[in-house]
């Protein structure tokens, strides 16, 4: 099992390039599959989530060759089955994105219930709803998610939460149903708009990706395309706390400043310099940090994917912080493992009450999801002493070589593969 051993106390100071959106690449992969000619995507991140996606398309017949790192192309030509059973498909949640591929495509799918970070209940039933609504007929039985149709009509769907997977499945499934369909409510996150964008490209006729109202005209086929995954804001905006954490001077390249604005503003209002140019974000902190507020929202607010790492920030400053977390209800399960480091924060329902301390220590501590895995890889870089963190797997799902791109910052951070090689790793770094 893989660990990292990290030294922290050393501020992060230089560039890092940000990698394609890991959520978008899970959706444009899936829709792909729904034309029998080629889609060449590239930015695609090399992480775990995606290979997984990747493996389940070949699983079922479908073709995916690797130009280079990032660029595959992927061709639904030779898809045989509509049932995806691998085992490793069933730990990750963007699964969901081939059930509305296929059924637009086939009209028939049958995937494993979703997996994923435990961060919450995370229900399906909006996907249901959205499908059913477009005339499928879905059934959940033995943990497969089966659903089929003769036809997929367009419906005008209300989603009674925003939901960014919700939005976006039904966003694929309808693309390629019999006339119009509305999804109001939509959530309107960037990957939402970057996959409708790579359904246009495709053929498919959808208006609206990024308000609150998506108008879809459905169309018979989908043609192949070219195809750039947009940056990932999530991992830029660890980038950036991992900047203000460790007081430190990093410049965030190859990003969309507009994608992180919500992130901006929280690092300007603890006390961060900010500053923005046409693809990149250069975060300055030379100070302890001071207190706020913030709360989860769907976009264009606080992402709860970057809550973690702003509790980590404010575990640290000035004063007495509170975060609430409005979008799962379990996401504050890395709070005992910041405790342990000598971090000053109460968890009540979907609150967490920070005090903040001046500094924190190295602990033996695990990493109980992904972006509180970052999180916490943070934390170790700020604090005193060393720190091991265990099941960093859940880490590289969604980070493409983290720890070195944290190297190249100046952080003292190592990736072990067994607990000898910690041994011999916390004396290199002590
Ligand atoms: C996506 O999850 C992301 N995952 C998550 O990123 C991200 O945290 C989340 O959106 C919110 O931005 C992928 O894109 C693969 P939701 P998703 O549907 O689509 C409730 C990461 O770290 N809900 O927007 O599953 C749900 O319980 C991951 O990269 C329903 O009630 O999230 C939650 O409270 C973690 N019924 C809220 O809506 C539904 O049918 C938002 O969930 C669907 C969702």
């Amino acid at each position: 099992m893989e660990q990292y051993v990290i030294r922290g106390g050393s501020p992060l100071v230089g560039e890092v390039e940000i990698g394609g959106a890991k959520n978008a690449a899970l959706g444009i992969i899936a829709a792909s599959i729904m034309t029998d000619d080629v889609c060449l995507v590239e930015n695609i991140p090399d992480v775990r989530d995606t290979d997984v996606m990747l493996q389940a398309i070949e699983s079922i017949g479908g073709t995916v060759e690797h130009v280079d790192r990032h660029t595959c192309r992927i061709s639904g030509g030779s898809i045989t089955d509509q049932r995806i059973d691998t085992e490793y498909i069933k730990k990750i949640r963007a699964s969901y994105y081939l059930l509305g591929a296929l059924l637009g495509k086939y009209k028939k799918a049958e995937v494993p219930m979703p997996g994923g970070c435990n961060i919450g209940l995370r229900s399906i039933d909006q996907h249901l709803k959205g499908l059913s609504a477009l005339g499928a007929s879905v059934k959940i039985q033995h943990g497969m998610i089966c659903a089929e149709a003769e036809a997929l009509t367009g419906a005008h769907i209300y989603m009674d939460v925003v939901s960014v997977g919700a939005t976006i499945n039904v966003m694929i499934a309808a693309s390629m149903a019999e006339g119009k369909t509305i999804i109001e409510n939509a959530a309107k996150e960037p990957h939402v708009v970057d996959v409708a964008n790579f359904l246009n490209r495709m053929g498919a006729n959808i208006r609206g990706a990024g308000t609150d109202v998506i108008r879809i005209k459905g169309v018979p086929s989908l043609h192949g395309s070219e195809y750039m995954i947009i940056p990932d804001q999530i991992e830029a905006g660890t980038f950036m706390f991992a900047a203000a954490v460790t007081k430190g001077d990093v410049t965030v390249k190859n990003v969309v400043p507009k994608h992180l604005e919500s992130i901006s503003a929280k690092l300007q209002e603890i006390g961060c310099q900010v500053m923005e140019s046409d693809d990149a974000v250069r975060v300055v902190a030379t100070k302890r940090l001071n207190h706020t507020q913030v709360k989860t929202l769907p976009y264009p607010g606080f992402p709860t994917d970057m809550q973690p790492q702003i509790t980590v920030a404010l575990a640290l400053s000035k004063g007495t912080s509170i975060v609430t977390e409005s979008i799962f209800e379990n996401r504050f399960k890395y709070v005992d493992e910041l405790v342990k480091m000598g971090a000053s924060i109460k968890v009540e329902g979907n609150t967490a009450i920070i005090d903040g301390v001046e500094g924190i220590t190295g602990a033996d501590i695990s990493a109980p999801d992904l972006r509180a895995g970052a999180a916490l890889v943070i934390a170790a870089l700020a604090a005193e002493g060393v720190t091991v963190i265990e099941d960093v797997a859940y880490i590289q799902r969604g980070y493409e070589d983290f720890h070195l791109k944290l190297k190249a910052l100046g952080g003292s951070i190592e990736l072990a593969d067994s607990d000898r090689e910690v041994k011999k790793l916390k004396l290199k770094v002590s």
